[in-house]
């Protein structure tokens, strides 16, 4: 397509040489250059070869939906790879679409219906621990709770019984490091690592002693076959297994996360909120998928947390072969950044958008808006898996904790942002859980 005599037709953007990654000065830098070049902007590397960063909804359609099959994911992931190995997230081609075929039937709405008692037993469990807090007149990390809550919840998803017998027994988890926010850094690959061999003994338990009663992730993956009949390998598995963890958990609990604290600071919301879990989910028995499918409330009010604070700010694809958009080329290799966190908050696309407003994701307004550039989840065939798992995870877990409590905010200053492979709070938020007493 792009031949040597032709000059090829590059977004403007700056001279200067600029690592994009993920950190803070990255997103004030592409801030900048959206201001001063637009939404597509071709940006100088130290080694020659521009890199792309695209912000139009459109263009990013285009490359994530339509021309899908052109791209391969992108340099961050180069980190995320020393996690998770092979893993799903990371994996790419013939090992990626054999992977996402095998994985697929565990997060069809039907086996995800399944982990609903799962979830209702991790929120009660939160509910306990808070009703003694209030009793103590404590307050609550609420970013050490939600990944604790997470954390417990894809594991118990993943290895159901064995939760209890083979992953938490002799009262320690060997995964708890996951959720110690105290380690972010490359000491958590290690530790990873390290897990491979306690997770292959789990595996090999499991294969020896044959299904389980109880529906759990793992035996769904233990059973997945490929074209060929071949399930996974032992260290396919457990590849697989690690991603899960790590892309279920962190991720879902960093949205509670950000979804408490503007509880906590917008009563109408909370009052909204309460009055359909009040409806919808007055005890336990009602919570069922269908009656979570109606909340439709608390689903806009998760929407609007997501596209404030989209866990998965940053992502990358890479070239695989040239492309072009309509005024520019991609040439084989370009590596191309997007950001849902700058284009959720972009005004030409949402008025007003530093406002937080889940009227915004009224059904009513979606459907006069068309498609919204907004995805927390990316788009096309390499869409999150667990989106559906995660809204249901959500959504009881507010419905349910908003009816026994009401939170107050101990500071009212902002806690920060901070800027890894995922977005979440720089400092933890801490708030106060009270009896809720709201009328509804
Ligand atoms: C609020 C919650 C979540 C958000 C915002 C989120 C976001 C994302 C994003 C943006 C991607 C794609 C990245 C890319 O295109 O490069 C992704 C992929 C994925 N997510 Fe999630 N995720 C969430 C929860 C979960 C949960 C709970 C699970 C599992 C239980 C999960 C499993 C996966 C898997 C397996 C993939 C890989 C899909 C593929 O490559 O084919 N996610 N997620």
């Amino acid at each position: 397509m792009t031949s040597s005599s032709t000059p090829l037709r590059l977004p403007p953007g700056p001279e200067e040489a600029f690592r994009i990654d993920v950190n803070p000065e990255t997103l004030d830098c592409l801030l900048t250059l959206q201001r001063r070049y637009g939404n597509r902007v071709a940006i100088p590397t130290p080694n020659g070869r521009p890199v792309y960063f695209i912000n139009d909804p459109d263009a990013v359609r285009q490359i994530l939906v339509r021309s899908h099959a052109r791209y391969g994911k992108g340099p961050g992931f180069v980190r995320v790879k020393m996690l998770l190995g092979n893993g799903i997230i990371v994996s790419d081609g013939d090992v990626w679409r054999r992977a996402r075929t095998m994985i697929q039937p565990a997060f069809s709405r039907q086996s995800v219906h399944k982990l609903v008692a799962q979830m209702v037993r991790c929120t009660r469990r939160r509910a306990a621990l808070w009703s003694d807090v209030v009793a103590a007149n404590g307050t609550l990390n609420i970013t050490r709770e939600m990944n604790e809550f997470a954390l417990e919840l894809i594991l118990r998803s993943i290895f159901g019984t064995d939760y209890e017998t083979r992953i938490v027994h002799d009262g320690g988890n060997p995964f708890s490091f996951l959720s110690d926010n105290a380690t972010r850094d490359l000491r958590v690959v290690i530790k990873v690592r390290s897990l491979r061999n306690f997770l292959l003994e789990v595996v090999t338990a499991r294969r020896q002693s044959g299904n389980q009663d109880e529906f759990d992730l793992l035996s769904m993956y233990l059973g997945a076959t490929d074209k060929n009949g071949q399930g996974f390998t032992d260290e396919e598995l457990i590849d697989e297994l690690i991603t899960l963890i790590v892309a279920g958990y962190e991720t879902s609990a960093g949205t509670l996360n950000w979804a408490w604290s503007l509880l906590a600071s917008h009563p109408d919301a909370e009052m909204k909120l309460l009055k359909e879990a009040r409806t919808l989910l007055p005890d336990e028995a009602s919570i069922t998928f269908e009656a979570v499918g109606k909340m439709t409330y608390t689903q806009q009010l998760i929407e609007e947390t997501l596209r404030l604070y989209p866990p998965v700010w940053l992502f990358s694809r890479q070239a695989l072969q040239d492309d072009a958009l309509a005024e520019f080329d991609i040439p084989a290799g370009t590596e191309i950044f997007f950001s849902p966190y700058i284009l959720h908050r972009t005004e030409e696309y949402w008025p007003d958008p530093e406002r937080f407003d889940p009227s915004r994701f009224e059904p009513e307004e979606k459907h006069r808006t068309g498609e919204r550039p907004y995805f927390p989840f990316s788009l096309g065939p390499r869409r999150c898996m667990g989106e559906y798992f995660s809204f249901l995870e959500m959504k009881i877990h507010l419905g349910y904790l908003l009816q026994r409590f009401h939170m107050e905010r101990e500071s009212a200053e902002f806690p920060g942002l901070d800027l890894g492979i995922n977005l979440r709070s720089r400092n933890d938020i801490i708030l106060r859980p009270s009896v809720q007493q709201f009328a509804a």
